[in-house]
C-alpha cells in the first residue's frame, strides 16, 4: 500500500514506512481551502491547509510512501485519525520523478467541499491574513505553511505552485510588517 502526501504529510512524517518517492499527481491542484479545527486552528477560528480540487490541467508534486510489509492496516488506522478533520481517501495513479520507475496507484486524503470543515475559495489575501492568524493544538498556521513551501521546493525546486508560494509571499510580509512594528514600539533606552 502506498500513501500520497501533498501536505503535511510531506514534512511530517510521523509514521513508519519502508520506501519513498518523490512525484506527483495529474488532475489535481494543491488549494489552502480545507479548513483545520483539530491541528492548526480551533473551532470557531479555523486554520487553512491543504486539500486538492479537480483540475484536468493540474498536477501536484508530492511524496508517496510504502507503508511497512504486514503493518499497512495499522499505519492506515493513525493516518486516518491524523487526518480525520474532513478528508477521505481516494486512489490515483503516481508519476515517480525517476520516470524509470513506472505509474502506480496510490491513496490520498482529501477535503472533498461536502466535508464540515471545507472553507474553498477566497481571495488570497483573505486565506494570508487566516493563516497568519490561525493557531491550533499542533501550533501556528503560519508553520504548516512555511514547512510545505520549503519542502516542495527543496523536493521539485521546478515546481512553480502559483498559490503556494504566492501565499508564502503574502504571509511572510505580514510577519516582516509585524515585526518592523513591534521594533518601531520598543522604547529607547
Ligand atoms: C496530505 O498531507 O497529503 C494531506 C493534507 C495534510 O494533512 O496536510
Amino acid at each position: 500500500m502506498w500513501v500520497f502526501g501533498y501536505g503535511s504529510l510531506i514534512w511530517k512524517v510521523d509514521f513508519p514506512y519502508q520506501d519513498k518517492l518523490v512525484g506527483y499527481i495529474s488532475g489535481y491542484s494543491r488549494r489552502f481551502w480545507q479548513g483545520s479545527t483539530d491541528h492548526r486552528g480551533v473551532p470557531g477560528k479555523p486554520g487553512r491547509v491543504v486539500t486538492l480540487v479537480e483540475d484536468p490541467r493540474g498536477c501536484v508534486w508530492g511524496v508517496a510512501y510504502k507503508l511497512p510489509t504486514g503493518k499497512e492496516e495499522e499505519v492506515k488506522a493513525y493516518l486516518d485519525f491524523r487526518e480525520k478533520g474532513g478528508y477521505r481517501t481516494t486512489t490515483v495513479d503516481f508519476y515517480p520523478k525517476d520516470s524509470t520507475t513506472k505509474p502506480f496507484a496510490v491513496l490520498l486524503y482529501i477535503g472533498t467541499c461536502d466535508n464540515p470543515n471545507y472553507l474553498g475559495p477566497a481571495p488570497l489575501e483573505e486565506i494570508a491574513e487566516q493563516i497568519f492568524n490561525a493557531v491550533g493544538p499542533s501550533g501556528r498556521n503560519i508553520e504548516y505553511l512555511f514547512e510545505l513551501a520549503n519542502s516542495i521546493r527543496k523536493l521539485v525546486p521546478e515546481d512553480a505552485d502559483e498559490h503556494l508560494f504566492s501565499l508564502e509571499k503574502l504571509v511572510k510580509e505580514r510577519l516582516e510588517g509585524k515585526q518592523n512594528l513591534n521594533c518601531l514600539k520598543r522604547p529607547n533606552h
